[in-house]
C-alpha cells in the first residue's frame, strides 16, 4: 500500500463552534493532519434537511470556514459541500445501492423527524432527512477515505455506508471501494456544563455549552457556575458534574493540575472552585490563541474566501474521478469535461 489512507469527516454549519464539538471533532482533525490525507468538509447540503434559512446557512457555511481555520486546520484540507456537486450525483447512484428497510432503522432519523414535529416545523419531515446517511456515504466513498473520524453517535451512518460499499462492490464484481472504519475520538462525550446528564450541544440554549470563541470573562464565568453536585450519583461514585469538569480539563492538555485534582478528590479533599479554576484557565488559554488567529483571518476574508473556493476546487477534482469511474460501472454514460 503506497498511497497514504484518506480521511473524511463532515461538519454540520449549525450552531456555533462549542468546546463539545471542539474536543470531539476538530481538535483531533487537527492532529490527523500531520499524518494521513485529510479532508474536512462544510455539510451545507446535509443542513437543509432541517429546517433552515438561506441566509444563515450561507453565513453559517462561511463562518465555520473560518473558525477551522482558526483552530488549525489547513485551508487546502478544507472544502464546502456544495462546491463539490459531484457528491449528490453520486448521493443518487448510491441510493439505489441502500436498503430502504436500513434507513428506516437510523436513530438519527426518528430523533430529529420527532424534533421536526415539535418544532415548528409544521410536522414537515423531508426525503431529504430520510436519504441524509446516503448522502454521507457519498460523502466518504467518492474519496475513497479509510478512516472517518466521527462520534458514537455517527456509528449507524458508518455500517451503512460500509453495507452499501459492499453491495456496489458486489454488484461491480471488484473492490471497487475501499471498507471505509470509523475513528472514534478519544475524548468521550463533553457534558452541558448547566444540565451534565446532556451532551453539550448548541440546540439546548446558551447555558449548556461554552463557545471557543467566547472572551475570557465569559469561559470563566460559566465554568465557575457549572453544576457540580447533581444528587443522581450513587453514594461514593463521582457526580456526573465533577467528572465532565475532569474530563474536560484532561481534554484542555492540563495534564499536572489533573493529577493533582484528582489526587484530591481522592483523598477527599478537592474543592470545587479549584477544580473550576484549573478548568477555567485550561480552556482560556486554547480560546486566546484561537481568537487572534480568527481576528487576523478576518482581516482580509475575501482572501480566506478564495482559499477555499480553490480547495474545493481541486477537491472536487478527485470527486469528479470516482463519479465517472462509478458512473462507468453502473453502464451511465458521462458527460465529458
Ligand atoms: N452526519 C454527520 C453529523 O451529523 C456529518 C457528516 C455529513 C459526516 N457527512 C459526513 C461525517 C461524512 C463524517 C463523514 O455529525
Amino acid at each position: 500500500m503506497s498511497q497514504p489512507t484518506t480521511i473524511l469527516s463532515g461538519i454540520q454549519p449549525t450552531g456555533k463552534l462549542h468546546f463539545g464539538r471542539y474536543f470531539g471533532a476538530v481538535e483531533n482533525w487537527k492532529r490527523l493532519q500531520e499524518e494521513y490525507d485529510c479532508l474536512y468538509m462544510v455539510v451545507n447540503y446535509h443542513a437543509m434537511t432541517m429546517p433552515f434559512q438561506a441566509k444563515k446557512l450561507a453565513e453559517n457555511s462561511w463562518e465555520l470556514c473560518f473558525n477551522l481555520m482558526a483552530c488549525g486546520i489547513k485551508p487546502e484540507n478544507i472544502f464546502i459541500q456544495s462546491l463539490v456537486p459531484e457528491h449528490t450525483e453520486l448521493n443518487w447512484i448510491l441510493n439505489c445501492f441502500t436498503s430502504y428497510g436500513q434507513l428506516t432503522r437510523m436513530t438519527q432519523f426518528k430523533d430529529k423527524s420527532q424534533q421536526n414535529e415539535e418544532k415548528g416545523a409544521d410536522g414537515f419531515i423531508s426525503a431529504g432527512l430520510f436519504t441524509y446517511p446516503a448522502l454521507q456515504a457519498a460523502d466518504i466513498l467518492i474519496y475513497k477515505a479509510g478512516l472517518v473520524p466521527v462520534g458514537k453517535d455517527q456509528e449507524q451512518h458508518l455500517e451503512l455506508t460500509r453495507n452499501i460499499a459492499q453491495r456496489f462492490n458486489n454488484f461491480a464484481g471488484k473492490e471497487y471501494f475501499p471498507i471505509p472504519e470509523a475513528l472514534y475520538t478519544k475524548v468521550p462525550k463533553v457534558m452541558s456544563t448547566a444540565d451534565p446528564t446532556r451532551k453539550m450541544s448548541a440546540s439546548l440554549g446558551d447555558k449548556h455549552n461554552i463557545d471557543v470563541f467566547a472572551d475570557e470573562a465569559r469561559i470563566r464565568k460559566q465554568v465557575r457556575s457549572a453544576v457540580t453536585d447533581t444528587g443522581g450519583a450513587d453514594a461514593g461514585a463521582m457526580s456526573p458534574g465533577v467528572s465532565n469538569l475532569f474530563q474536560l480539563l484532561e481534554a484542555s492538555g492540563k495534564t499536572e493540575a489533573h493529577a493533582s485534582l484528582m489526587a484530591d478528590y481522592e483523598a477527599g479533599a478537592l474543592k470545587y472552585a479549584d477544580l473550576k479554576e484549573a478548568v477555567a484557565d485550561g480552556l482560556v488559554a486554547i480560546s486566546g490563541g484561537i481568537r487572534e488567529r480568527l481576528a487576523e483571518l478576518k482581516q482580509d476574508r475575501k482572501a480566506v474566501k478564495n482559499q477555499i473556493k480553490q480547495s474545493s476546487y481541486e477537491i472536487r477534482k478527485r470527486a469528479q474521478e470516482t463519479t465517472k469511474e462509478v458512473k462507468e460501472i453502473c453502464g451511465l454514460m458521462n458527460v465529458r469535461f
